[in-house]
């Protein structure tokens, strides 16, 4: 059997990063960043595939401004549908399995029980409707392929949720933080395991059997919390890291905090699937945020 060999695209981003380290010990494990593969020229990178013939490529490269994505619709919708699409059909070609994420934004939130793959998307920004796109050419593209819905992602590295909570907990004695959308804060480290998991599971099958697995998934840290409380459970665990302060968090609504894009309340994901496939089931946010942070804490020492 020739070596296993891992193409991970968007190696500076938060699950990129994460998947350099979970993919450790797979084989060759190759990881490009914007330089290397501009997702701008897709073409080019499908070239690159077709050279390299990986056995498996991530992509976990996207446009995540989300509220810049509403004023930028073209360029989120190049980087987010048509480069997948082409990336996907140049791993068809060469027979490799084609990785990505997608997101809890395909959804417009208005259900009260957590969004199943089978339910109806509806996308509320512009960010939502591309990475929607993605997955309609990505499926399209044939082959093997797993998109793996994903959401809140935050990690020790990056631009997050938590990392900005640390910052601003650190120099504000009180902060309005949005208490009526509910999610499942995700971590990166989490989902890279995951990612790694079902990897090497699909891996073991033969290609009509993974074949067959192919389609979406829903990946995301089990149990659910607004992002009010979200801040105050990282208030809470990070104390000693706010410089002193103990900031107040104020619950606002999301009337109360206007941005370009809108998001859906209800963000909550069913990840039975996944279990149900690859016996593979993320841990619950608290659990994932212990680990972020114990990563943290061994970066700083
Ligand atoms: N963050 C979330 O809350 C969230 C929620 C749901 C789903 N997701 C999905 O999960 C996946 C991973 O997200 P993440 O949070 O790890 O993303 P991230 O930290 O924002 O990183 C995005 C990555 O994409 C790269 N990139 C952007 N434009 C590019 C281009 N034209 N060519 C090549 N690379 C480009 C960035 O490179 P530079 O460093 O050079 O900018 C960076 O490495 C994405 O598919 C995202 O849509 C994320």
């Amino acid at each position: 059997m020739a070596a296993r060999k891992a193409l991970i695209l968007g190696s500076t981003g938060q699950v990129g990063t994460e998947l350099q380290r979970s993919f450790r010990g797979y084989g060759e494990v190759i990881a490009w960043d914007r330089r290397q593969a501009d997702l701008i020229h897709p073409d080019e990178i499908a070239r690159q595939i077709l050279r390299e013939q990986p056995s498996v490529v991530v992509l976990a490269a996207a446009y995540t401004a989300v509220d810049k994505a509403e004023s930028e619709p073209d360029l989120a919708m190049a980087i987010n549908a048509r480069a997948p699409g082409v990336l996907a059909r140049a791993c068809a070609e060469a027979g490799a399995l084609f990785i990505t994420y997608s997101t809890d934004y395909v959804f417009d939130g208005s259900q009260a029980a957590p969004w199943r793959e089978s339910d109806g998307t509806r996308p509320l920004n512009r960010y939502g409707l591309s990475k929607l796109e993605g997955e309609h050419l990505v499926r399209q593209a044939g082959g093997r392929y797993l998109i793996f819905r994903t959401s809140w992602v935050y990690g020790p590295d990056g631009k997050n949720f938590f990392l900005t909570m640390l910052r601003l907990g650190s120099e504000r004695d009180e902060l309005g933080i949005v208490a009526d959308q509910v999610g499942s804060p995700t971590s990166s480290i989490a989902i890279a395991e995951a990612t790694r998991a079902v990897a090497d599971r699909m891996a073991s099958l033969s290609a009509s059997e993974a074949e067959a697995r192919s389609g979406i998934y829903h990946m995301t840290c089990g149990g659910r919390c607004s992002w009010y409380e979200f801040a105050k459970h990282i208030f809470t665990q990070c104390e000693d890291m706010l410089k002193g302060r103990q900031p107040r968090v104020r619950p606002l609504t999301s009337e109360e905090y206007p941005v370009p894009a809108i998001r859906p309340k209800n963000s909550v994901m069913n990840n039975q699937k996944l279990a149900d496939t690859f016996g593979v089931r993320l841990p619950q946010w608290q659990d994932g945020f212990a680990q972020v942070l114990h990563q943290l804490r061994l970066h700083q020492h």
